[in-house]
């Protein structure tokens, strides 16, 4: 049984920005602080082969929702039906969105969600911030649904486990997102279709599959869609031209007369992961002919990095 003093501990961890294993009705999650870009990072890290996918934000209630999301009417009536439960909206981030930008991957959209377990709200209570949560289990692995397979896959990169015995659902949550009053499911999941229209009834529309838009490309194989700047990307630059935009990582000195960010001075991936985003969106601002960036090594986070700006140089 775990104690009061069990959720404590783990919730210590989740504010010094580590790693927590949590159950939820559906599946074991891999839990962060979501408003620490470092956190995230580190989740990347421990699932292996790091993919910077946006994540979950699992919250303890209402209010911890609405400060992270816009909810327009049918999400509300979506959530006052089935939260807590294992369904989970993806919505327009609110203006002081405190999820951290490399926790969506640099979307404009959030993903958000109620677990319907004791243990996962007492955690996100304890720890007092909302927790980003993948499922535990390493990339390219099934989801875990007990501790023993968190153990596994994951071992030495949690600091706490909480075990609570087997998961009752088993499958994730289904996660969908309301454009212009038509219900889209992005991943089937534990709450099915027949309980989303029961609950809608039988004037909104449900559709399976991507949302195709200008703001949301469906990319095969990809649920979400990627961040992308409006001005073009260059990538391992070595030579910035003097009218474009620098990214550089690591202790280098540059003498660009233009904007320039560094994503690491120290030359550290996790703290260039946590910045990469954001660092994005500066540059993208400074109204540059292009960004150029500066080769980063392609090792550990260095590769989830890579592949990100490659897409957002595509
Ligand atoms: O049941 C669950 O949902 C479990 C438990 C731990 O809560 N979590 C889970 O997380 O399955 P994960 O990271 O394995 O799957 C989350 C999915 C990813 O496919 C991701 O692309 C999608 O949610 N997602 C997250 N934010 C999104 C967004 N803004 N737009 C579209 N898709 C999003
Ligand atoms: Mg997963």
């Amino acid at each position: 049984m775990l104690t009061d003093r069990d959720i404590a501990a783990a919730a210590t961890e989740i504010r010094a920005g580590n790693l927590v294993a949590f159950p939820t009705e559906t599946v074991y999650g891999l839990g962060a602080d979501a408003t620490s870009g470092t956190a995230a990072a580190r989740i990347f890290e421990a699932k292996g082969r790091p993919q910077f996918n946006p994540l979950i934000a699992h919250v303890e209630d209402l209010v911890q929702a609405l400060q992270i999301g816009h909810f327009d009417p049918i999400s509300r009536h979506l959530i006052s039906a089935l939260w807590p439960g294992p369904l989970t909206l993806v919505v327009p981030k609110s203006q002081a969105c405190p999820v951290a930008d490399l926790a969506t991957a640099g979307l404009d959209t959030v993903a958000v969600r109620m677990p319907d377990h004791p243990v996962a709200t007492a955690l996100i209570r304890a720890a007092g911030v909302p927790i980003v949560a993948p499922s535990a289990n390493r990339s390219g692995h099934v989801s875990a649904t007990t501790i023993a397979h968190v153990r596994e896959d994951l071992g030495p990169a949690v600091s706490v486990m909480l075990d609570s015995g087997p998961c009752r659902g088993g499958l994730e949550s289904t996660i969908v997102q309301v454009v212009e009053d038509e219900v889209f499911v992005l991943r089937p999941g534990g709450t099915t279709i027949e309980d989303l229209s029961h609950v809608l009834g039988p004037s909104v529309a449900i559709t399976a599959g991507h949302v195709v838009s200008a703001d949301a490309p469906s990319a095969p194989g990809q649920l979400a869609s990627h961040y992308a700047p409006q001005t073009p990307v260059r990538l391992n630059v070595t030579t910035p031209e003097p009218d474009e935009a620098l990214l550089v990582f690591g202790p280098v000195e540059t003498h660009h007369p233009g904007p320039q960010l560094n994503l690491s001075e120290a030359g550290d991936l996790t703290a260039a992961a946590a910045n990469l985003f954001s660092a994005l969106r500066k540059l993208d601002k400074a109204g540059c002919k292009a960004i150029a960036v500066a080769p980063i090594p392609d090792v550990g986070l260095g590769t989830a990095i890579n592949d990100r700006l490659r897409r957002a140089a595509a």
